[in-house]
């Protein structure tokens, strides 16, 4: 076998021989006459092509190759063959050869019989004998013409075709002619100017290799934004710019107190069943709550005063001291209004918060149990609902929502409360996208805000305008294990108008 020409040697015999002729016409067989691989001659080829020193044209071609069996035979000899020669004169047991041919054996074993060239001992179908001395191995032959791209008779391919010996490849190989560019030799074309090369001089001899502004520079991976956090982004600037302050958000754990007792919201309401609320088993309970100030909500449950009549319902302490996963937002609320009461002389304030709350609902496509929650508050002397509704057409026309509508609705903690529409131009239709209202004196004049104080505030959650941006339908292709990366990645910087 011939040795291995390094590529340099490869690329050096192949532009001397264009040199001397006028085209290589088949690349495959240049590539056996210098002893190389044809893929180590077809990136020469490459190369060169594209330097325009060649010019190839590509020749398309149907070949049979080797299967790996084949290539095994056509190195150790056919299974026929392998299995007489193992066959000492004496004969030898089905067994030993077995063991010795391995995986050969039975196909051996058949194409020998075949032949003639093994039979039995009368009456002993055990013993193999060798019914010839010379065998011919007809089979390594052909596999190995064919490995070397021989011409071989159509009817040796079909018979190496019925034994799967071999199977079609389509493969390219090339026609070759000096190109534009044509030389014998490659110069080797500086890149840069080096300080060696100044010193030297060399440079006013150098030839230097072309820029190439058309190359694509390599993908920069850079961090993207979850759509979510993009869309908090943008509505966290709106709170900023219409001056409300960030409340903390960062305890998922409340106690039933705040999230649902300091906000007027009976204990036997039914948000507070575990159907709806996940509570936790450990902690279970707080330690810790304002005494005097449960105190005054523990009455104004059980009998009411602030001119309200209460629940009259016997109120316990126990089930205000459950800890549960916050079911909204407006816990934080709560306990931010709660601090303001107590700073005196008292100040007006508007808040805001963006952050996560749990429910225990059954996932679909529009829920899940857990999302976001976006919350917005002012707190000051003399708010009617007139000054509601004018910081929500504020804050919504804000993110592109101009057209609202309100309805009439209800929770514990508020009154007035009110439903919040917007006309969805996209959608051609009505879109609910919040919730709002008045906080109820029950719940502020217990914190101790002085009287003639009101809150309005409204909660609205993050994911709603999120996918109508995105133009999402599930929510779990928006937040959860199934988000696709791409969507991230893809999703735009910017966009105006929901
Ligand atoms: N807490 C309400 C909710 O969970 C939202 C809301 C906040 C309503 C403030 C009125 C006032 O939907």
């Amino acid at each position: 076998m011939a040795t291995r020409l390094p590529s340099a040697d490869v690329e050096a015999g192949l532009l001397a021989h264009l040199n001397t002729n006028a085209e290589i016409a088949d690349s495959r067989s240049f590539a056996s006459s210098l002893g190389v691989p044809h893929k180590e001659l077809e990136d020469v080829i490459k190369s060169l092509s594209a330097f325009r020193i060649v010019e190839s044209s590509d020749i398309t071609k149907e070949t049979w190759v080797l299967t790996n069996e084949a290539k095994g035979y056509a190195a150790s000899g056919s299974p026929e063959v392998q299995l007489v020669a193992a066959i000492p004169p004496e004969g030898a047991s089905k067994g030993v050869l077995k063991e010795k041919l391995g995986d050969v054996f039975d196909i051996g074993m058949k194409a020998a019989a075949k032949n003639k060239w093994i039979g039995f001992e009368k009456g002993n179908k055990d013993l193999v004998l060798r019914k010839v001395e010379e065998t011919k191995d007809e089979l390594q032959e052909q596999l190995k013409r064919l490995e070397n791209g021989e011409v071989i008779a159509d009817k040796v391919i079909d018979d190496l075709k019925r034994r799967k010996l071999i199977t079609k490849e389509k493969s390219i190989w090339y026609s070759l002619k000096k190109g534009p560019e044509f030389v014998v030799k490659r110069k080797i074309l500086a890149t840069d100017v080096t300080r060696e090369h100044l010193k030297s001089g060399e440079w006013k001899d150098l030839e230097f290799k072309g820029y190439n502004y058309g190359a694509h520079g390599q993908p920069i991976s850079v961090g993207y934004v979850q759509p979510l956090l993009e869309v908090r982004d943008a509505i966290q600037s709106i709170f900023l710019e219409m001056g409300f302050c960030e409340m903390p958000t960062n305890m998922f754990v409340e106690s039933s107190f705040w999230n649902f007792d300091a906000l007027f919201q009976p204990q036997q309401h039914p948000a507070r069943d575990s159907h709806d609320t996940f509570f936790l088993k450990a902690p279970a309970k707080t330690t810790q709550l304002p005494d005097d100030y449960l105190e005054k909500v523990k009455q104004v449950h059980e009998s009411g005063g602030y001119g309200s009549k209460g629940y009259g319902y016997d109120w316990k302490r126990d089930e205000a001291e459950k800890n549960l996963l916050r079911t909204h937002t407006t816990a934080v609320s709560t306990r931010m209004l709660y601090k303001l009461a107590q700073e005196k002389p008292f100040a007006p304030k508007r808040y805001y918060s963006i952050d996560r709350v749990f429910r225990n609902e059954a996932v679909d496509r529009t829920h899940l149990a857990e999302f976001h929650q976006i919350e917005g508050l002012i707190c000051d002397y003399g708010l009617t609902l007139g000054d509601l509704i004018g910081v929500l057409e504020d804050f919504f026309s804000r993110l592109g929502m101009s057209k609202l509508r309100f309805k009439p609705a209800y929770n514990p903690y508020t009154e007035p409360s009110m439903e919040i529409f917007s006309y969805h131009d996209g959608l051609k239709k009505w879109v609910e996208i919040g919730n709002s209202g008045m906080f109820r004196p029950e719940m502020l004049l217990p914190m101790g805000l002085p009287e003639g104080v009101n809150v309005i505030a409204w909660g609205l959650s993050l994911e709603r305008p999120t996918m109508i941006l995105y133009g999402i339908d599930n929510i779990r292709d928006l937040f959860g294990p199934k988000v696709d990366f791409n969507l991230i990645k893809n999703s735009p910087m910017c966009r105006l108008g929901m």
